[in-house]
């Protein structure tokens, strides 16, 4: 079963992409956070720069499109072939309200006729292959029926499916069953997607759908990097050092792109978010790190952090 790095923007942008290929590996495919389309093409700089491939030249990366207009995904897609990508990712699931109200993301899979229309267009003309990366309706997990009867029609490179409804943001536990469906009833390979946070949640996945190609982690691998293994580096995983060395290394990198420390402290404050809970008595860095706005005390309450405590194990 391979493993995809899920997309969360704000997070996985190319500085950490590389971090985390250098320190733990183990990753298939990443995929990028999206990019919106416009109408002349796709990109502003900042959206580019994330995705042009001298920056992820050691990685696999898959360009994510958020886009509800068929012709500028198509375009957009051009302009992805054209820096070398084979495929390209259509976001349906992002569930923010200034997403959803223009009809994209999530909010594609309340207005069905019009999203038949826009594959039925972008199948045709585009010339790279096309995954789809979809939560399973806007208010029920009953209309994903429906759904999956469309995304059959065409072919798929990937269907990646979080088994969650829009109206369920992050709550609440996936919808295994509708998982299950999905596993019984696509004509297109699967990827699973949704609150795999250790080995075992892996393993559980991989023995109730034994012939499942793929699997895709976002949260879980920012909480705990380098959870999934992979062969002959495993054992630096289980080092602390290694981690502390790759958040050093991320703050240097952040660094030495944006303009003022506050903004990379920013990046790893966010990181932390998801981090300091694997670690033993956790909360008093955290709390410090959250409230820190000067680099050396960031610096020293995260030196304190790998010094005086103990990382989880990753099993846990
Ligand atoms: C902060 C954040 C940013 C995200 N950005 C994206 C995105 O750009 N594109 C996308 O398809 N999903 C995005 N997601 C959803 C994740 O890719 C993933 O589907 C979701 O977190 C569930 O998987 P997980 O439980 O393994 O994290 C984001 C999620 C979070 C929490």
């Amino acid at each position: 079963m391979q493993i995809y790095f899920a997309p969360l923007e704000g997070i996985t942008g190319y500085i950490y992409r590389n971090a985390y290929e250098d320190y733990f590996g183990g990753i298939d495919r990443y995929y990028s956070p999206f990019v919106v389309t416009r109408d002349g093409g796709i990109m502003k700089n900042k959206e580019k720069n994330d995705i042009l491939p001298e920056r992820n030249s050691r990685i696999s990366l898959v360009p994510q499109l958020l886009s509800s207009h068929a012709e500028s995904f198509c375009r957009a897609a051009g302009q992805m072939e054209a820096l070398g990508y084979q495929e390209v990712n259509l976001n349906l699931g992002c569930p923010s309200g200034t997403v959803v109200s223009k009809g994209r993301g999530a909010g594609f899979l309340g207005r069905m006729d019009d999203l038949q229309r826009f594959l039925e267009y972008i199948f045709e003309r585009c010339t790279c292959r096309i995954s789809i990366k979809t939560r399973i309706g806007m208010e029920s997990p009953e209309e994903f029926g429906h759904i999956l009867e469309i995304f059959n029609q065409y072919p798929v490179s990937m269907l990646v499916i979080h088994p969650r409804t829009r109206n369920e943001f992050y709550k609440g536990k996936p919808h295994m069953e509708v998982f299950d469906y999905a596993y019984g009833h696509s004509k297109n390979p699967l990827c699973y997607n949704g609150d795999i946070l250790s080995v075992q949640d892996c393993q559980m996945i991989s023995e109730r759908y034994p012939a499942l190609p793929a699997i895709m982690i976002g949260r879980g691998l920012i909480a705990r990097p380098g959870f999934t293994g992979n062969g002959e580096r495993k054992q630096a995983f289980a080092e602390k050092e290694t981690v502390q060395k790759f958040v050093e290394r991320l703050l240097a990198d952040y660094r030495a792109v944006m303009s003022g420390d506050i903004h990379a402290l920013f990046k790893m404050k966010e990181i932390w978010l998801y981090m300091a809970p694997h670690f033993t008595n956790y909360e008093r860095y955290l709390k410090k790190i959250k409230k820190t706005n000067k680099l050396a005390e960031y610096q020293k309450t995260v030196a304190d952090l790998f010094e005086k405590e103990e990382l989880f194990s990753y099993n846990s």
